[in-house]
């Protein structure tokens, strides 16, 4: 099974649709969260994730916009976002969000793979380092997981007691690119495939991986996106600048 990942999308239209545009075929889309906050697409963007099919774990930021959480943990911009983005919903898109399922989430057809935001242990934990990886890593009952949450594509990796990072290494900084990895049958990993809507490692492009199940390889991709138009689109929104501009630096 060929499964398409996308995460963070964070109402950014534009960048969503540079992805479905530049992904190859695939069998089943996995969401995982933070379909809406930051951007200024947000209607859109659920009724474009909604239409690639039903697999969705929820983000912190979809949380914070259907108002399932208080808004005090959010630093002022994307507590400013949450709110935007409240008043923005149709009463059916916030119920949609409001029903998103917390992770993990397992799909029949694809044994020892599970589906997270942030942490296999808590939806809400940022797993940016090896030090942060290590206790998922070893805890989880699965040995694959696909986690979004940080914006930084790449894996965590543990064989044996030894524990690393890769980030996938590109050629050039504003074309379409892929980058594999095969994964070892003995492997325990931790997947992210990086945010689509608001990359936070340094590269601007729109980010999404694919999983194919039976070759147990792993597919990164980057591909740039009409980051002017995104970036109108919050300045007409009157959202903070910041939120436009931070898109351009990928930061
Ligand atoms: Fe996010």
């Amino acid at each position: 099974m060929r499964i398409l990942l996308l995460s963070d999308i964070h109402s950014n239209l534009e960048a969503l649709d540079a992805c479905l545009a530049f992904a190859p075929a695939h069998d089943l889309v996995f969401n995982l969260g933070d379909v809406v906050g930051y951007g200024a697409s947000p209607n859109e963007v659920i009724e474009r994730s909604r239409s690639l099919g039903k697999f969705f774990v929820r983000g912190n930021h979809d949380k914070a916009a259907a108002a399932v959480i208080e808004l005090q943990d959010f630093n002022p911009l994307a507590g400013i976002a949450a709110l935007w983005t409240r008043n923005q919903l149709t009463p059916e898109n916030l119920q949609w969000l409001r029903a998103l399922p917390e992770g993990p989430e397992h799909l029949p057809e694809v044994a020892n793979v599970q589906f997270v935001h942030g942490s296999p242990l808590d939806e809400d934990e940022y797993l940016i380092n090896v030090q942060d990886a290590l206790e998922p890593l070893m805890l989880s009952s699965v040995s694959l997981t696909f986690f979004g949450h940080t914006h930084i594509q790449g894996i965590f990796s543990m064989n044996g007691a030894v524990c690393n990072m890769l980030h996938p290494s590109y050629r050039t900084i504003g074309q379409a690119e892929a980058a594999e990895f095969p994964l070892k049958e003995n492997g325990r990993y931790l997947v992210n495939p990086g945010s689509v809507g608001q990359p936070r490692d340094g590269d601007w492009r729109a980010a999404f991986a694919m999983f194919d199940s039976e070759a147990r390889v792993v597919t990164f991709f980057r591909t740039p996106y009409n980051l002017k138009a995104a970036q109108d689109r919050i300045l007409e929104a009157n959202l903070p600048q910041r939120l436009a501009t931070r898109l351009a630096a990928g930061r």
